[in-house]
């Protein structure tokens, strides 16, 4: 069925107000007796226990899932787990076991470097399971199995449901592969996917702020670039912020884990230079207010995502985008990116940019 804009001036935003409901509906049956029902995975109980590696290959937006949901299965199940962009993995030989498994996530399950890898995976004698939008797409039909996230259509080049969709299903495979080797207990699982039932409200939280986003988009008024920061998993929430800005309103953006900044973006810093710090009450916290220090040092006019009642970041940035109490820590790049995405929105329509269709990028690559 052919998406319409039902109210909304774009696309992206629609997409963005439409997060809550796909991530409910992804939810909807999954805690089954047998803790996280998965049985789209195709694979016994006893094959899921012997995955002893796990593959995560994608591009672009979806490539950035895969950097967090390898660290909730490495956590979580303790499996090593290496993220390959596509077009690279293309090029090198993989380090299979005989039991890895490889994870493709790909919004449109079309796009031509995530299939190729897919094919040499299997060929190597991996399982491939994949995490995709589209039903009957290529991804799914030439997976072993397939994990519908059931978002609707993503018709804005820059993705923003998918994301949280895919994050969510990286999530729910992780504690179904815990489960399965004995890493987590049913216990432990239900704790955290009662942490994921709480994300449709979180989010909706964050949408209903989205004037904070409006107005932090004029510090990026007469900016030519800018440097996101975060630490731990939200490094990435790090760099998918940077990516949308730059997407959609063509300003350069570069993301770095906090920690590195010294290592080299710090030379980018100058008076007005903007710095978006992904600052949480997390236990990295104190280290992150380190850098907003160090950033305003230099001038830099910093806008942060922080959580409500932080005083600190409070004191020291003018735009703050707040987001509530997260129930753990890994649940926050997944409300905290909502904020990214209205404010790159935001930053675009106010540089006369195309939020749904801006200009060199494609939907889906569909060519190597
Ligand atoms: C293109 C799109 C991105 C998307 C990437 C991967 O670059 O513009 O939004 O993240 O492809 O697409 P996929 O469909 O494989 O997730």
């Amino acid at each position: 069925s052919a998406a319409t804009l039902g109210g909304y001036s774009d696309f992206m935003a629609k997409e963005i107000a439409e997060q809550p409901a796909a991530i409910s509906r992804l939810l909807k049956d999954r805690l089954g007796k047998h803790g996280v029902e998965l049985d789209e995975l195709s694979m016994s109980n006893d094959d899921l226990a012997a995955i002893d590696r796990v593959y995560m290959v994608a591009c672009g937006t979806s490539y950035h899932v895969s950097l967090i949901a390898r660290e909730l299965v490495q956590d979580w199940a303790k499996i090593p787990v290496f993220c390959e962009y596509a077009s690279e993995l293309n090029y090198k030989e993989p380090l299979v076991t005989d039991h890895t498994l490889c994870v493709i996530i790909t919004q449109s399950g079309e796009t031509a470097d995530t299939l190729t890898a897919a094919r040499r995976m299997k060929a190597l004698g991996c399982k491939v399971f994949a995490i995709t939008n589209v039903l009957g797409s290529s991804a799914a039909r030439e997976s072993d199995g397939t994990m519908y996230i059931q978002a609707g259509p993503e018709v804005c080049v820059a993705s923003t449901k998918a994301y949280t969709a895919q994050m969510v299903a990286s999530a729910l495979l992780a504690l179904r592969l815990a489960l399965a080797n004995g890493s987590m207990d049913e216990d432990e699982v239900r704790g955290h996917f009662a942490s994921l039932e709480q994300v449709p409200g979180l989010m909706e939280e964050v949408i209903s702020r989205r004037w904070q986003d409006k107005q932090a988009a004029r510090v990026f008024r007469n900016a030519k670039s800018a440097l996101f920061l975060g630490r731990g998993v939200n490094s990435t929430t790090a760099y998918e912020g940077a990516l949308k800005l730059k997407e959609i309103s063509y300003l350069h953006a570069e993301a770095y884990p906090a920690g590195e900044m010294k290592h080299g973006p710090i030379a980018l810093l100058e008076p007005g230079f903007p710095v978006v710090a992904i600052v949480p009450a997390d236990h990295v916290h104190d280290k992150t207010v380190s850098n907003i220090e160090e950033s305003i040092a230099r001038g830099a006019t910093v806008v942060a995502v922080a959580t409500d009642g932080d005083e600190r970041v409070a004191k020291l940035c003018e735009n703050v985008l707040w987001i509530p109490p997260c129930p753990e820590e890994w649940i926050v790049p997944l409300v905290a990116v909502v904020h990214l995405q209205l404010l790159a929105r935001y930053v675009a329509r106010a540089r006369g940019c195309d939020v749904d269709k801006p200009r060199n990028l494609a939907k889906s690559v569909t060519v190597e």
